[in-house]
């Protein structure tokens, strides 16, 4: 499988001189088409930072990410956030939802803003994503209605909206109770099984990341760890 999204040599230094921060330290790996993984590390280790970069949120010091073949540092500005709106979703531990617009308005805001008119279609997926997640008939309710879990799934179907190649999030679950954390993460299974969607989901929680396919784990700014679940039977008996 090629890699949908590569870090190459990744460094990243906030600040200067003796206040500053060397928050990743020569971050290298790929995240191939299809995969469900996590990244894990302590408070302030770089996880973060690291996905925002990903996720082309924010330029490295040093190094590349390639993203779909293309080597976003040489991109300039539009560009580059041309290619953030057409192959990544973010979904982040708060839901960031606009409480006074109802549930399909806020799936359709990221169209809205990057100046595109809302047609059929877009309503037909918003009808179809909330299908999926379990969310039919709250279409036309406002955010501020909804319980936290429901808040969440609905910011996990905005960051499907635009069919994604790749879902990148942050403690996505972070402000969840046990149930919707499994809830979340079941919803996170099927999205990748059903529509082929990669994931990069960062946690600070081990038991999360173990429901993963692989866990990356950062430490102090590196990337200390990088194992596959492969789920094989023991050998031999
Ligand atoms: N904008 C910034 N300016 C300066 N330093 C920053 C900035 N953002 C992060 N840092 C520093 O970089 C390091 C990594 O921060 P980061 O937010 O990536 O950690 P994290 O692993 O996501 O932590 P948490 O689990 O608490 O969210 C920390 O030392 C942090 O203080
Ligand atoms: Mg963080």
């Amino acid at each position: 499988m090629p890699d949908v999204l590569v870090a190459d040599q990744l460094e990243m230094v906030y600040g200067e001189g003796d206040t500053s921060t060397r928050a990743l330290k020569d971050v290298s790996f790929g995240v191939n088409s299809g995969e469900f993984a996590s990244i894990i590390g302590q408070s302030g280790s770089g996880k973060s930072t690291l996905l925002n970069i990903l996720g082309l949120l924010d330029t490295p010091t040093g190094g590349r990410v390639i993203l779909d073949d293309q080597d976003v540092t040489a991109l300039d500005r539009t560009e580059r956030a041309r290619l953030r709106n057409r192959a990544i979703g973010f979904v982040f531990q708060f839901h960031h939802l606009l409480p006074e617009f109802t549930v399909s308005e806020n799936m359709t805001m990221p169209a809205q803003i990057s100046g595109r008119r809302i047609g059929e279609e877009d309503r037909e997926r918003t009808t179809r994503i909330l299908d999926l997640l379990g969310l039919e008939g709250l279409a036309n309710k406002n955010a501020n209605e909804l319980s936290g879990g429901q808040k969440q799934r609905v910011a996990i179907g905005r960051a499907l909206m635009n069919q994604p190649t790749i879902i990148l999030a942050d403690e996505p679950t972070g402000n969840l109770d046990s149930a919707n954390t499994e809830g979340v993460y079941r919803l996170f299974r099927e999205i990748n099984q059903d529509l082929g969607t990669t994931f990069l989901i960062v946690t600070h929680d081990r038991g999360v990341a173990e429901m993963t396919d692989r866990v990356l784990e950062v430490r102090d700014g590196e990337l200390v760890q990088d194992l596959r679940n492969t789920y094989l039977p023991p050998a031999g008996g």
